[in-house]
Formats: structure tokens, sequence, C-alpha cells
């Protein structure tokens, strides 16, 4: 009889110690959840090119085009901040006179009439109506000076005075 009663305590007390522990940890659980429904809320405002930008490294502002385009699947334009899901094709930091050198055009050339690869890609894969063509080569050509500038601070600093 007695031992029996004993059991009963016992059982009704784990199972107190059970339920606190439960409602503990639900409730830290719920405190924790808050901040992250806040986030989650951000980010549905924000652009799909920002949550690209977002996925792959720091944000690119000026190479938010090569991100939207899908050029960064297979381009860096290291200068931008871009960076290249599998670096397929050359760095776009230097396509202003790489193309020149490579394939004896000028980037107005190129996107009216590409070689290669890019043939191939812009006319399938990648349609640009004529004002994207217009931007991209804007941004190949910023990019390209922007490239350069790093480059020219890093010479700076390394050759000092004279
Ligand atoms: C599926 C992969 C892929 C995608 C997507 C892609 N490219 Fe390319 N691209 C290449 C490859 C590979 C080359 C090198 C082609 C060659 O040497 O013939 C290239 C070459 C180029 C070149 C010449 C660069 C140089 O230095 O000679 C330019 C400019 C270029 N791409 C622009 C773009 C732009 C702009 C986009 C987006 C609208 C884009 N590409 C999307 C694969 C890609």
């Amino acid at each position: 009889m007695e031992k029996k009663i004993k059991l009963k305590w016992l059982i009704g007390g784990l199972g107190l110690v059970i339920m606190v522990l439960g409602i503990s940890l639900f409730l830290s659980w719920r405190q924790r959840d808050l901040p992250v429904e806040h986030d989650s809320k951000k980010a549905v405002d924000l652009p799909a090119s920002k949550e690209a930008e977002e996925k792959h490294g720091k944000p690119v502002g000026e190479g938010a085009f090569f991100v939207e385009k899908g050029c960064f699947t297979c381009h860096e334009v290291s200068s931008l901040g871009v960076k290249s899901l599998t670096k397929a094709g050359p760095d776009l930091a230097n396509a202003y006179v790489d193309v020149q050198s490579r394939f004896g055009k000028t980037l107005e050339e190129f996107f009216a009439s590409p070689t290669g690869t890019m043939a191939i890609i812009l006319s399938e894969q990648i349609k640009l109506t004529e004002a994207e063509k217009q931007e991209v080569i804007e941004k190949l050509k910023l990019a390209y000076q922007k490239k350069l500038k790093e480059e020219n601070q890093v010479g700076a600093h390394d050759d000092g005075k004279d």
C-alpha cells in the first residue's frame, strides 16, 4: 500500500518536472523566435537582386546589373565587387581592353555581334535589349576605370616619393 503511494508521488513529481521544463523551453524558444520574425519581414521587402547579393557576399551596388542578368554565374567583376559562382568566364573588370586584344572588337562591336561562347549565350540564354547593351557597355567601362584606379593607388603606395 505505502509502496504504491510513493510510486504515485514519484510519477507525479516527474511529470511536473517535465511539464516545467517543457514550458520553459517553449517560452525561451518563443523569445528567441521574435527577432528572427522581424528579420524575415525585412528580407521580404528587399528586391530580388538584393537577396541574390546577400547570398553571394557583399552588396554589389554598381555591379547589381551583372547579378540581375545572371552574368555572375560565369563572370566575376572584381572591381565592382561581383563574385562569380563558377568563374567559367574571365573577370569582366578587364573586358574593356581584353575584348579589344582578344577579339579585335570594341565593347560596342562585341555586344552588337558577339563572338564565341557569348554569341550563344546572348542569343539563347540571356537576351539583352538595346538599352541593356548600352548599360552593360557603360558598366564595363566603369569597371575597368575602377580597376585602373585601384591599381594606381597600389602603385603610388609602392613607389612612395622618389
Ligand atoms: C554560361 C556562362 C556565361 C554567362 C552566363 C555569361 N558569360 Fe560572358 N563569357 C563566358 C565565357 C566562357 C567567356 C569566354 C569566351 C571566349 O573566350 O570565347 C565569356 C566572355 C565574355 C566577354 C569577353 C570578356 C573578355 O575579357 O574577353 C564579355 C564582355 C562577356 N562574356 C560578357 C558577359 C555578360 C555581360 C554576361 C551577362 C549578360 C555574360 N557574359 C554571361 C561565359 C558566360
